[in-house]
């Protein structure tokens, strides 16, 4: 008989090797023909299933929302810096993607590990946030630079609106929420914000779809997959900002002196 030699790759999520391209075994034309959007396109790709309208258009919205936040965040300053400095699109769009993590934007992830641990061993916002300080780690999801009690973050409102409407059950939402009035005693900053907003909300589209068991759900987020959400979205933003840099011939950046503290 015929003898399989081993392979060094194992692949599960797209095929080129045919007429046409085929994301998790859907060809390219019915991607084209059944209108679907590039929320069927992360869920194909990435969950390796069909999800779903109202699960794509949150997808949608996830990305369409974290699209960009301006010039001064982190993320957008280093793009804007790196263009500047005369390099590549692709050199500065990485130099803004770096700055994503525990601080800015990548805390989707660790939102959803915290809220979803807390809130299905049953602990109080009280005694989650708590059990969180003395483990000295700031919650995940929460706080934000400019955002508090009185300026509310938009964006969240927006998806939680949209989770309330169309999610059969938004309770890791609702706990997110809870915590949320929570931290709100202690600092008027401690909002819900976006990732915390994307964090709690994912696990609800998870467990409320009927798409995922409850293994695959761990998995996903054990292995993190929600950052990627922002990561795409703010590409979209970051691209623009080194076309507009380039586009404004922008000189070299150099920080003024008199904006350091030079101290010994
Ligand atoms: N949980 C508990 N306490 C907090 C939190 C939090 N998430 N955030 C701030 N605090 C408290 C702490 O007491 C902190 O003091 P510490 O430095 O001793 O820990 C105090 O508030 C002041 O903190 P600052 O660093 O001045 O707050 P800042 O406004 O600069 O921080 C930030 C904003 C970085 C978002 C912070 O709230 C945080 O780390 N949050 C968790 C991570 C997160 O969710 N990031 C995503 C933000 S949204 C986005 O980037 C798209
Ligand atoms: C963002 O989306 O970039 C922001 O929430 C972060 C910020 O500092 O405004």
């Amino acid at each position: 008989g015929k003898v399989r030699a081993p392979t060094h790759i194992i692949s599960t999520i797209s095929d080129d090797r045919g007429e046409e391209p085929c994301y998790a075994g859907v060809p390219m034309s019915s991607i084209i023909e059944k209108g679907f959007g590039v929320g069927d396109v992360i869920s194909l790709l990435w969950f390796k299933r069909s999800l779903p309208r109202y699960c794509t258009q949150f997808i949608e919205i996830c990305i369409m929302l974290c699209a960009d936040h301006g010039p001064c965040v982190s993320g957008a300053h280093n793009t804007i810096v790196t263009a500047r400095a005369g390099k590549d699109l692709v050199s500065s769009l990485v130099s803004g993607l770096l700055t994503i993590g525990p601080r800015f934007g990548g805390a989707i992830d660790d939102a959803a590990r915290y809220f979803k641990d807390a809130h299905d061993r049953g602990l109080t916002p009280y005694e989650f946030v708590e059990s969180m300080k003395k483990k000295g780690i700031r919650v995940p999801g929460i706080g934000h630079r400019i955002k508090n009690r009185d300026n509310k973050d938009k964006r969240v409102e927006l998806l939680q609106k949209f989770a309330r409407t169309h999610f059969p059950s938004v309770k890791y939402m609702e706990y997110a929420v809870q915590v949320e009035t929570y931290t709100l005693t202690k600092a008027n900053n401690l909002v819900l914000n976006v990732d915390g907003a994307i964090g709690s909300l994912f696990l609800d589209l998870l467990a409320g779809s009927g798409m995922f068991s409850k293994q695959e759900i761990d998995e996903i987020v054990e292995i993190g997959y929600l950052n990627g959400l922002f990561v795409l979205a703010r590409s979209i933003g970051l691209i623009g900002h080194t076309f507009d840099q380039k586009r404004l011939k922008q000189p070299l950046y150099r920080h003024p002196w008199e904006d350091v503290l030079y101290t010994k």
